[in-house]
């Protein structure tokens, strides 16, 4: 054998992450990251047939099946966008909110501070735009559940089509409840609510708690943190704990490095308590 080449290899164009091959081309299905600038990037699904429409021109969208991740695109107009691949977090931006949502910030407190994660049942309320729902169904799966109770059909209907787009429905189990009616399930890990009047709930969200579970209630006012720490008290929750969570951005601009000049300060508070 000597003085002869070895047949190369195939270039292995496959990653591992996990127990999952990801492909390094783009493949119809996919969500993906146009970045054009750190102002100006776009979220979509590569879909066939499909035009995308940018400030900076548009993309057919089939152009970009069969090119690699980290190729440049460019629009109709010369633009040059970068293709990356979309996380779930990317993908909860293009869905559309009919009803404020828990920011990212308040959302990431209440999961850790619930120590929710995968196989855990949640029950939440409400539903609203389904993206409370859609974070927790991403942490609970692959064999956790999220129980959500919204009081409107039509804020019902709109969530069940963002959870199905998002890809987590089947985590979920959506209902068009009032709450303050009851809690359907029992023996659950945590029970989040997000509506104006927790402290109606406070009373059935123990019933449904298994012993060692947690509550979390986001409200943005004071006069509801209140009202929702004197229930927590009187229901007989223990390790009440009312939380704000502040986050402060800066500008990433070396000399210039110092908090931003504008940005969101305020959302709401945050009430744990445990049962125990
Ligand atoms: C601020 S939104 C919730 C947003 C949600 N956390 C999200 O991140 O998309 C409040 C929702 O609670 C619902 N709601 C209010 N009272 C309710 C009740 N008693 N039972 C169920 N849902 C209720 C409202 O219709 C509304 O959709």
């Amino acid at each position: 054998m000597r003085g002869k080449k070895r047949p190369q290899k195939r270039k292995n164009k496959r990653a591992e992450t996990g127990n999952k091959t990801v492909s390094s081309i783009v493949k119809q299905g996919d969500w993906i990251i146009l970045y054009h600038s750190d102002k100006h990037r776009y979220v979509v699904k590569v879909e066939e047939g499909k035009m995308f429409h940018t400030t900076y021109g548009s993309i057919n969208l089939s152009s970009l099946i069969g090119l690699k991740y980290g190729d440049e695109v460019e629009t109709n107009v010369g633009e040059k966008l970068t293709i990356s691949r979309a996380n779930f977090v990317d993908r909860l931006e293009t869905i559309h909110k009919h009803t404020q949502v828990i920011y990212p910030k308040d959302a990431a407190y209440i999961l850790i501070a619930t120590g929710i994660g995968p196989g855990s049942r949640v029950v939440e309320a409400g539903t609203g735009t389904g993206y409370m729902t859609a974070i927790l169904a991403w942490y609970v799966k692959p064999s956790g559940r999220v129980y959500t109770y919204e009081i409107r059909k039509d804020f019902y209907e709109k969530a069940l089509k963002n959870l199905e787009n998002l890809g987590v429905l089947q985590h979920v189990e959506a209902k068009n409840k009032d709450i303050r009616n009851g809690i359907d399930e029992e023996e659950v890990d945590a029970v989040i609510l997000d509506m104006p009047d927790p402290w109606t709930v406070t009373e059935h969200a123990k019933n449904a708690l298994t012993h060692g579970g947690t509550i979390a209630v986001f409200i943005p006012t004071m006069p509801q943190l209140e009202k929702t720490v004197v229930s927590l008290r009187k229901t007989g929750f223990k390790q009440i704990e009312p939380t704000e969570i502040q986050l402060r951005k800066y500008k990433p601009i070396p000399e210039e490095l110092r908090p931003e000049t504008l940005g969101v300060v305020h959302t709401g508070y945050v009430v744990l308590a445990r049962k125990l």
